[in-house]
């Protein structure tokens, strides 16, 4: 894969949705009917050429315990775990719709639990979940089965029941460790919480751990994003996910917290990102994945030919430099 070059930015400096799921949310039209679907559904079932490859499933969880004042995702705060009981039902009957569709034993190759807050769900819901997809679909051995989890929301004993439900990727939301960035931003957990979850994670035999990332937020220097980039190395995550802060008050009540004053001016934010990735000594440090996510709405300026990159670097080599 290709070292970060400048040449390489500025050819994916394009405006772009920020999740990494595919299709992506804005490729989500309405001129693609219930017809549409239902042609897409029946031509899988045949299992025509391409359509024969084993599908990739993504289930949103929407809830979250409470609320990140960055946080842009699709999301409902609530303290109501009851809440997941009809949920759980809603998922199970469109399970169901898409078995009808597909003939049961679909092969599954890729799971991916998204949110909101996966581990909002208790234990035996999560057993719920996974069964009603087991039920529907055929998860292949050898595939990828990952969670996302907020590490206030798990102990060493969760991530264990997740393994056994048959996760074997974890992405933790870290964001940065600062604390006062933390605090600015509503979300508090300490550096040693994640680091004693991701030593458990490793010896549960996890396949592969993510860290979330977000540079841009309130309180953030280039110097302190480096401290937390520092941490992040002696992690050693087999990938991070690095975010562009994206303002989005329309999708955070209380984003508004996160206002453009308090945030690093562009330049810092640019050097937050660039900092740490440029000064190490792994020339193999890549994009695996790379989208830009400029928020058309962003009320200030952003450094022309600049804008908020979301790098997905995958650690195939030696971290980044810990110092
Ligand atoms: C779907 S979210 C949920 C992850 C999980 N709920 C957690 O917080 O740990 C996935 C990631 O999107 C990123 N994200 C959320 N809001 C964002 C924003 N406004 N700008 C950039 N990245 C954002 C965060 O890094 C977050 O971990
Ligand atoms: S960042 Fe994660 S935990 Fe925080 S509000 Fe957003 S989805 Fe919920």
């Amino acid at each position: 894969m290709p070292a970060i070059t400048p040449e390489l930015l500025t050819r994916f400096d394009v405006p772009g949705p920020r999740y990494t799921s595919y299709p992506t949310a804005d490729r989500f039209v309405e001129a693609f009917g219930e017809p549409d679907y239902l042609r897409a559904l029946a031509q899988r079932r045949s299992g025509r050429g391409p359509l024969a490859t084993p599908l990739s499933l993504y289930v949103h969880v929407p809830f979250c315990e409470s609320l990140c004042y960055y946080c842009a995702c699709n999301k409902i705060i609530t303290r109501h775990h009851d809440r997941a009981a009809p949920y759980l039902r809603c998922l199970g009957r469109e399970v169901d719709l898409h078995v009808r569709h597909l003939g049961a034993g679909q092969a599954v190759s890729q799971l991916h639990l998204g949110g909101g807050t996966p581990t909002f769900l208790d234990d035996d819901e999560l057993a719920e979940l996974m069964a009603m997809l087991r039920r529907g679909f055929s998860l292949v051995p050898g595939g990828e089965y990952s969670i996302e989890v907020d590490p206030r929301t798990v102990d060493a004993d969760r991530l264990a029941t997740l393994a056994r439900l048959g996760f074997n990727r974890l992405s933790f939301g870290v964001q940065d460790f600062d604390p006062l960035v933390q605090k600015a931003v509503h979300r508090v957990q300490p550096a040693e919480q994640v680091f004693a979850l991701v030593e458990a994670a490793r010896r549960i035999g996890f396949e592969s751990i993510n860290v979330d990332l977000i540079y841009g937020l309130p309180l953030q220097t280039p110097e302190s994003f480096d401290r937390t980039l520092a941490q992040v190395a002696r992690l050693r995550p087999d990938r991070i996910a690095l975010y562009a802060y994206a303002h989005l008050p329309e999708a955070s009540s209380r984003s508004g917290a996160s206002s453009p004053s308090s945030c690093p001016a562009p330049a810092a934010r640019w050097r937050c990102w660039r900092g740490r990735w440029r000064r190490s000594r792994r020339p193999a440090t890549s994009t695996s994945a790379w989208t830009t996510s400029r928020c058309p709405a962003t009320p200030w300026p952003w450094p022309s030919g600049r804008a908020g990159c979301t790098a997905t670097f995958r650690a195939t080599a030696p971290s980044p430099t810990a110092t």
